[in-house]
Order: structure tokens, then sequence, then C-alpha cells
């Protein structure tokens, strides 16, 4: 029996502390910062995600057994090593290893050098070098940050024109801070995409079930980029050839690749994957679970993650086995009308107990706050509807039945979540 510290305050989080929640080896779970939703599972505590000295601290007052490391910036700023500097177990990588997601340029050498297949791409460090290069091409260009950004940092263009604007406001204009002192151009890719999601635990690998995330803020993938506005697993586009395939070319070699850079990995390793004509390629790595995807994963997870979790930390991987369950889950993500630009909050939130009646259905709290009593909108994504169902079909009219009971001023959802899965 031990303390876990889960760091984070999104779904994501909600989610895993959902599952952490109803671990046999778990006598206390915290939750820094947390949300109205993790409260319901656990004690959340008044600590900054990026508060690293605030949480190593707590962690060594509370006997925190294990720290779970929910969002990638904690990862990059090196919460992991922190904490293993004073004994503390944490699962997630290490800041170096975390650079796989947090900088993009190491994440294309490390492709590069174990010949995964990915978008061709170069980094530039001179607007100016950008520009020519871009002009150059003649041809639909993706331009990404090569910092960490909140998922905002790719742009995908159709003109070299587009391109460049792209590359200004990243570089030039650096609406992204120091994350676009680099950037990279690369090659645009077409096709499905799908999140495959693994434990790594520096040496063995255990690929989760297979999951698609729904980027753009408006049905038919249309509009800007969100950090997801909802989720579903299995993603069928990902047959058994299609994920042996990923993992041969694309998860072994990277964690080879970690290990001879003297960087081991070990946590989640997420590939975000473009299903392409000519095979599948990686768009880019994340050190963490996804967002929402982790919703449906966690939803259909029957194994004990704490369990699981240990025996990552503890380089045991391979004697664990995860179950999982059969029927799909489907994710809706309810948003605040704007988002992802500005939007109001402070609305007040009804009917998520009635949504939740049944036990194949888990309102997750992502951008929500307690006031009086009452739970209020305090962010751009603001619940996760997720549901299970004996097919995808049914899984998402679940979703959808239970999103219709929820209200709030404003409330914005995507009406299509899942229906790829079904064409
Ligand atoms: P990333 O944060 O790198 O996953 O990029 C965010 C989104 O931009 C991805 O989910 C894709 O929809 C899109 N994207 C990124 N790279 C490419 C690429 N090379 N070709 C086409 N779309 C891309
Ligand atoms: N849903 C995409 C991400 O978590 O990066």
């Amino acid at each position: 029996m031990m303390n876990v510290l889960l760091v984070g305050s999104g779904g994501r989080e909600h989610a895993l502390g959902w599952k952490l929640s109803q671990s046999k080896e778990l006598s206390q779970l915290y939750i820094a910062p947390g949300n109205p939703g993790t409260a319901q599972v656990g004690t959340n505590v008044d600590l900054k995600d990026n508060d690293i000295a605030g949480l190593v601290k707590f962690a060594q007052e509370k006997d925190i057994g294990l720290v779970v490391v929910g969002p990638e910036d904690p990862l990059a700023m090196g919460l992991v090593d922190a904490l293993t500097a004073v004994g503390i177990k944490a699962f997630g990588p290490t800041a170096a290893a975390a650079a796989i997601e947090a900088d993009k340029a190491f994440a294309k050498k490390m492709m590069n050098a174990g010949s995964i297949p990915t978008a061709e791409g170069r980094v530039f460090e001179k607007y100016g070098d950008a520009k020519a290069y871009i002009a150059s091409r003649d041809a639909a260009v993706v331009i990404k940050a090569a910092g960490l950004a909140k998922g905002k940092g790719v742009f995908v263009c159709n003109d070299p024109a587009d391109g460049i604007l792209a590359a200004e406001k990243v570089m030039v204009e650096r609406i992204f801070g120091d994350a676009g002192e680099r950037i990279i151009v690369e090659e645009k890719l077409v096709g499905q995409e799908a999140s495959i999601l693994a434990f790594v635990d520096g040496h063995n690998i255990y690929v989760m079930e297979s999951s698609q995330d729904h980027k753009p803020v408006g049905d038919g993938d249309t509009g800007p980029n969100t950090g997801g506005m909802g989720a579903y697993s299995p993603a069928p586009v990902v047959t058994d050839k299609v994920l042996s395939q990923i993992e041969r070319e694309v998860l072994v070699p990277l964690v080879d690749c970690m290990n001879r850079n003297g960087t081991p990995y070990s946590g989640i390793l997420y590939a975000g994957i473009m299903i392409t004509p000519g095979g599948p390629k990686v768009l880019e790595f994340n050190a963490r679970f996804g967002d929402p995807e982790a919703q449906p994963i966690v939803m259909r997870m029957k194994s004990d993650l704490l369990e699981v979790m240990l025996a990552v930390c503890d380089l045991r991987l391979h004697k664990v086995q995860l179950n999982w369950d059969p029927r799909p889950a489907v994710c809706v993500v309810m948003a605040s009308g704007g988002y992802p630009d500005s939007y109001e909050k402070g609305k007040v939130i009804t009917g998520i107990e009635e949504a939740e009646r049944s036990s194949d259905i888990k309102v997750f709290h992502a951008g929500t706050t307690g006031k009086d009593g009452q739970i209020l909108t305090s962010g751009g994504r603001v619940l996760g509807v997720t549901a299970l169902g004996t097919t995808i079909a049914d899984a998402q009219a679940n979703a959808y039945a239970a999103v219709k009971k929820i209200n709030f001023d404003g409330a914005y959802y995507r009406s299509d979540i899942a229906a790829k899965a079904l064409k």
C-alpha cells in the first residue's frame, strides 16, 4: 500500500486519478492541483504543476510512494529528475528524455538516427534561411515551432506563401515565445491519424489499445487546431498489421536510439502517426498520455494502473499483462464557446450527475471549478463525456445522449466524434 501524488489538472488527470483510485495498492491519492473531478477520487493539493520544489517537498512530507506526472511541462522542467534525486519514485521520463516531445528538432534527430519513418523535414534557426527554403519548395509545407506550444505550434500550409507567414509568426513575432527560436519545416503528409500509446520501462515496450484524436475545432476537421475535441478507442484504421508495423518500425528503434543517446526512455511514449499510402509515419512524439485520448483508453483498461506504473518504474514491465474491455469507448469534449480563441468562464454547469447514471458513462472534468456547491466552467475544454458501448456506433450514441443532458451557457462540442471510424 502506498500514497500516490498525481500531477496535473485536466481531463487526462481526472481519468488517471479515477483509475488509480481503484487500485488495491493505493492508500491515499493526492492530486496537484487537480480539479473538482479529481476531488471526487482523492485529495486536491494547492500546488501548481510547474512548482517543482513545492511538489518535491510535498512528496517528502506525505511519504509518497509514487508520483505520476500527467502533463508535458513539468516533465520538460525536470520534475522526475528532481524527485529521483531525493529517492522518490516517479512515473514519467527525465527532462533529457522528455525532449522527444519538448524539442521537435531533437525528435527529428532521433528519428533519423533510427531510420524511423516520418515526414521529411529540416530544422531552421534563422528566419531568412527558413523563408528561402520554403519559397524554393513550391509545395504544401508544415511549419512547427520546435518547443512546447500547448498543441498549437503546428501550421499545415497549402502553399509556400502561407508557410512563410507561419514561419514569420513563430520566429519573428515569437507568438510562442522561445518555443519558436527554431522551427521545423516538413513535407505535408496525407492519410488518417492515429495515436499509439505505449508503456516503456527503458527497454520493454507494452503497446496499449489504439485511439484517434480530433484536433480541429469544427465538424469535418475544419477550423483551427485545439488540444483535442474528442477521441475514441480502438481506431479501426490501426489494424493488427499496422500496429505491429508501428511497434517494429517506430517504437522499438526509438527506444533503442534513446538508450544509445544516453537518454533512456521511461513512462508513456505517445506516437502521433499518419497512416499514409506508403505506410505509417510519425507526426510527433509525446512524453505522456494524450488528452483526450487517455479518457477512452483508461475507460477500457481493466488492469490495475498503479501496478503497471510501478512495474515501469521497477524495470519489470515484461512481467505484467494488461487486460482490456473489448467494448469501444468514445469521448466527446464539451468546450467553452469561442475556444480555442478567447471564451468566457464562470458558467454554471448542470446535468453531470444525470449524465453519469450508467456505469458505462464517465464525465471527466477538465476546465471546471467548484464554487458554493456548484460546478462552473473555468477553461477551454470543460468536460470529457466518455462512454462505452457494444460497438463504436453504440458508444458514440451513449456519449452524445449523455452530452445532451449536460448544460452550460455557450457549451460547444463537435457532433461528429468517431464518425470516421464508422465510414
Ligand atoms: P503535432 O503537434 O506535431 O502532432 O501536430 C499537430 C497536428 O498537425 C497533427 O495532429 C496533424 O494533424 C498535423 N500535422 C503535423 N505534422 C504534419 C505533417 N507533416 N503533415 C500533415 N499534417 C501534419
Ligand atoms: N490529444 C493530443 C495530445 O494530447 O497531444
